[in-house]
C-alpha cells in the first residue's frame, strides 16, 4: 500500500517486513545513533561478525586532513578473507550449495558447495604458491562470469595475494594499461568467455596486451579451459589451471594477515587521467561487506542470493564474493546476458533456482521494461521477497515497473548508493526499516555521515542540494590510490577540507532522504559503468586523424547517460561517415566496447574560453537538444563555434 505526498509516492514498510527484519525503524534509529555517537563502541562489537585470529584491541584512526589522510581500521588484529569465506562454514554448511552457476546458454545449472569450494580454492592457492607468488605480490584476473573467478579471487586472498580483476570487456589496451600499472606478476584468465551467444577471446586479449613492450612484470600466464577454444600456447609462459591444481594438495593454511593489508585492488575512471587503482585492506572491508550485504538485503539462513553484477566491477566483489560468501549464503552466478536467449530470461534464472533476492542496474531494469510483460512472460517469481538496484539513479518509473511487474508489489526495493572507493552500500533502505520512496537512496547505513555542501564548502542544513560528502570514516573505505597516495588525496580529500568528497550531487528533503542528482565531475555513468570523459578523449586522439575531442554525456533512455563525442579532426582529413565508423571500432580497441561513442559530431570548431577551456557546459546543452538556456557564451573566445554546433547537431550520428 502507498500513500502520495507532495515527494511523490511512499510505500511504508510493510507489516511483515517490519517483523521479519533484522531491524526496524526504532531499532534502525538506535543503532544508527549510537554509531555516530560511539564510533569506536560500535565497530569493536559489529567487528566481532568476522573471525579473527589475533584479536583487535585498536578499533579506528583516521585522518581526512589533506596533509595527512590516513586510515586504519581494526589495524592490530590479524585475519584472512579467505578463511572467513570458506573455512569457518564448514563445520555448520560444508555441503550447503554456496555457488549456482547457470551458464549462458539455458542448460544445466553447476552447484558447488561450501567443501567443495573450499578445497578448489585451498588447490588453486597451493598451485599460485607453485608459480612463485608470494604475500603482497599482485596477481591480474581477466576471466569470464564462471565459478573459477571466485575461486582465483579467494586463492589470492588466502595466500596473501592482491587481486586486481579486470572487466573481461575491456581490451586488451585497458588490460595492458592495468597490469602496468599494478607490477602484476601473474595473469589469470580462461579460454574465452560467453556472452549471449558470442565467444569472448579472452586469452587472445592477454596475449595481445602482452606484447606491450612496457609490461616488465608478468611470468606466468595460468589459462583455465572453459569453452575448449583453440588457443596460442607459449611454453615459457602459459600454464593450465587444470593440470596445475590436479598435483596440488587439497589444503592450504589461510595467511595471517594485518587487517591493513591490502585485500584487492580494483581500477576506475575518474574526471582526469587513467583509471586509479582503489585499494581496499581486510578486516574493515570484510566486516562493512559482510554487515551490509546482511542487513540491506535482510539476509537469512538458506536464503538464494543473486546479485547479476560482473566481478569486474565492485559490486562483483563485495555482493557476488565476499558480502555473501562471509555470511554463508548460496548465491547465484550468471554467465550471459539478462535477456538472453529470450528477454524473460531473469525470470527464467529466479524460477529456476527459486531466488529470494535480486540484485541488478537501473540500466537493466529500463531494458527489460522496453519489453513490458515479455520480461516476466511465463514464470512466477513467487521465490521473490526483496529487489535491489546499484549503479546509478534510478527513475521513477523503472522503479516501479521493477516493483510492479517483477515484484507484484510482493517486494520491497533497496536502492542502494555507494561507489567502488566506500567498498559497499553506503546510503540504502533497510527493508524492515526505511519506508521506501521511489528514486531515493533513501538514508545513511550504520556509521555513515552523509552531508551536503555548497561548492565554497559550507555545510547546507536541512532540506537542500548540493555536493555529497561524507564527514568520516567508515570500515569499507578505500585506503588509497595503489602507487599514487597524493592522487588519493587530491581526487578526495582536497575539494573540501576534511571531508571525503564523492564526486556525486544530491538533495536532501525533509525527512532526511537523500536523492542522488549524479555526478558533479567529468565522469559518466553509462548502464551503470563508471567512465571518465578524460579517458574517452585520451583514446580519441590518439588516433591519427583525430586533432581533438571533448565528451560529454546525454540523457539516454536505456544506458542511462549515452558517450556523446564532438570530434574537430587534423586539417586535410576528410570528414565521412566511414571515418565515424573507424572511430567508433577504434575506442572499442583502446578501452572496450562499453566506451563506444553513441554519438559523434564532427566539430571544426570547440567553444573554449580565451585561456583555451573547452566550455563542456554548452557541450553538454547542445548535446541534449536543450538550446535555450546555453548560459553567458561572452567569455568564450569564439561566440560562433556554439551557432555552428547547434546547426550541425541535427547532422551528428
Ligand atoms: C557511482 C559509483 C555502487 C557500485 C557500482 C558503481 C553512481 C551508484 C547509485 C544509486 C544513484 C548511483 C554514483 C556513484 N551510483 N549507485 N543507487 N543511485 N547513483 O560503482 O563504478 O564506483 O560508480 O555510481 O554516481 O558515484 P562505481
Amino acid at each position: 500500500m502507498s500513500t502520495g505526498t507532495s515527494h511523490g509516492t511512499v510505500y511504508p514498510v510493510s507489516p511483515e517486513l517490519k517483523v521479519r527484519s533484522l531491524v526496524d525503524n526504532e531499532r534502525y534509529l538506535a543503532m544508527y545513533q549510537q554509531s555516530i555517537i560511539n564510533p569506536e563502541g560500535f565497530w569493536r562489537e559489529h567487528g566481532q561478525r568476522i573471525d579473527w585470529f589475533n584479536p583487535f584491541t585498536k578499533v579506528k584512526k583516521v585522518s581526512f586532513d589533506d596533509h595527512f589522510v590516513d586510515i586504519n581500521w581494526f589495524y592490530d588484529g590479524t585475519t584472512n578473507a579467505s578463511y572467513n569465506c570458506l573455512d569457518r562454514h564448514l563445520e555448520t554448511r560444508g555441503d550447503q550449495v554456496a555457488i549456482i552457476w547457470e551458464p549462458d546458454e539455458e542448460g544445466e545449472a553447476r552447484k558447488v558447495t561450501y567443501k567443495e569450494l573450499h578445497e578448489q580454492v585451498c588447490r588453486f592457492a597451493n598451485a599460485l604458491k607453485s608459480q612463485g607468488v608470494r604475500q603482497g605480490d599482485v596477481v591480474a584476473i581477466y576471466m569470464p562470469m564462471i565459478v573459477e573467478a571466485i575461486v582465483a579471487m579467494q586463492a589470492c586472498s588466502r595466500i596473501g595475494a592482491v587481486h586486481s580483476v579486470v572487466f573481461g570487456g575491456f581490451s586488451p589496451e585497458a588490460l595492458a594499461g592495468r597490469i602496468i600499472d599494478s607490477s602484476a606478476k601473474v595473469v589469470i584468465t580462461a579460454d574465452e568467455g560467453v556472452r549471449g551467444g558470442k565467444k569472448i577471446p579472452l586469452k587472445e586479449n592477454v596475449d595481445e596486451a602482452l606484447t606491450h613492450p612496457s609490461i616488465k612484470s608478468v611470468e606466468k600466464v595460468i589459462v583455465y579451459r572453459h569453452t575448449q577454444a583453440d588457443i596460442a600456447w607459449h611454453d615459457h609462459r602459459d600454464v593450465s589451471w587444470t593440470d596445475m591444481t590436479a598435483i596440488a594438495s587439497p589444503y592450504c593454511q589461510p595467511r595471517e594477515m594485518n587487517a591493513e593489508d591490502p585485500l584487492f585492488i580494483l581500477y576506475t575512471s575518474g574526471s582526469t587521467g587513467k583509471p586509479k587503482g582503489v585499494l581496499h585492506t581486510t578486516g574493515g572491508y570484510l566486516v562493512y561487506a559482510s554487515m551490509t550485504h546482511e542487513y540491506v538485503f535482510d539476509y537469512k539462513q538458506g536464503e538464494v542470493f543473486w546479485c547479476n553484477a560482473d566481478v569486474g566491477w565492485v559490486t562483483g566483489h563485495s555482493y557476488v564474493t565476499y558480502g555473501p560468501l562471509l555470511n554463508g549464503a548460496t548465491l547465484v552466478m550468471h554467465e550471459g546476458l539478462p535477456n538472453y536467449p529470450e528477454v524473460n530470461r531473469i525470470s527464467k534464472i529466479i524460477d529456476k533456482h527459486n531466488v529470494n533476492i535480486l540484485y541488478i542496474a537501473p540500466t537493466a531494469i529500463r531494458a527489460l521494461m522496453a519489453e513490458g510483460d515479455k520480461a516476466v512472460a511465463g514464470t512466477s517469481r513467487q521465490s521473490l521477497r526483496l529487489l535491489g538496484t546499484v549503479g546509478e539513479p534510478i527513475n521513477p518509473e523503472a522503479w516501479h515497473w521493477y516493483y510492479k511487474t517483477v515484484g507484484e508489489e510482493r517486494c520491497a526495493i533497496v536502492d542502494t548508493w555507494w561507489q567502488t572507493e566506500t567498498g559497499a552500500a553506503m546510503l540504502t533502505p533497510l527493508p524492515g526499516a526505511t519506508d521506501l520512496k521511489p528514486g531515493s537512496a533513501t538514508r545513511p547505513f550504520f556509521g555513515v555521515q552523509p552531508a551536503l555542501v555548497d561548492n565554497a564548502g559550507l555545510l547546507i542544513e536541512g532540506e537542500g542540494e548540493g555536493n555529497l560528502v561524507i564527514l568520516d570514516s567508515w570500515p569499507g573505505q578505500a585506503r588509497t590510490v595503489f602507487g599514487d597516495h597524493d592522487r588519493f588525496i587530491q581526487t578526495y580529500f582536497t575539494h573540501f577540507k576534511g571531508m571525503y568528497t564523492t564526486g556525486d550531487g544530491a538533495r536532501r528533503d525533509k525527512d532526511g532522504y537523500y536523492w542522488i542528482t549524479g555526478r558533479v565531475d567529468d565522469v559518466l555513468n553509462v548502464s551503470g559503468h563508471r567512465m571518465g570523459t578524460a579517458e574517452i578523449e585520451s583514446a580519441m586522439v590518439a588516433h591519427k586523424s583525430v586533432a581533438e575531442a571533448a565528451v560529454v554525456g546525454f540523457p539516454h533512455n536505456i544506458k542511462g547517460e549515452g558517450i556523446y563525442v564532438y570530434v574537430t579532426l587534423n586539417s586535410g582529413t576528410e570528414y565521412s561517415d566511414e571515418l565515424k565508423s573507424n572511430l567508433r571500432q577504434w575506442v572499442r580497441k583502446e578501452i572496450g566496447p562499453i566506451a563506444t561513442p553513441d554519438i559523434i559530431q564532427w566539430a571544426p570548431g570547440l567553444p573554449k574560453t580565451r585561456s583555451g577551456k573547452i566550455m563542456r557546459r554548452i557541450l553538454r546543452k547542445i548535446a541534449s537538444g536543450d538550446y535555450d538556456n546555453l548560459g553567458d557564451t561572452s567569455t568564450l573566445a569564439d561566440p560562433t563555434v556554439v551557432d555552428h554546433l547547434i546547426r550541425d547537431r541535427a547532422l551528428a550520428s
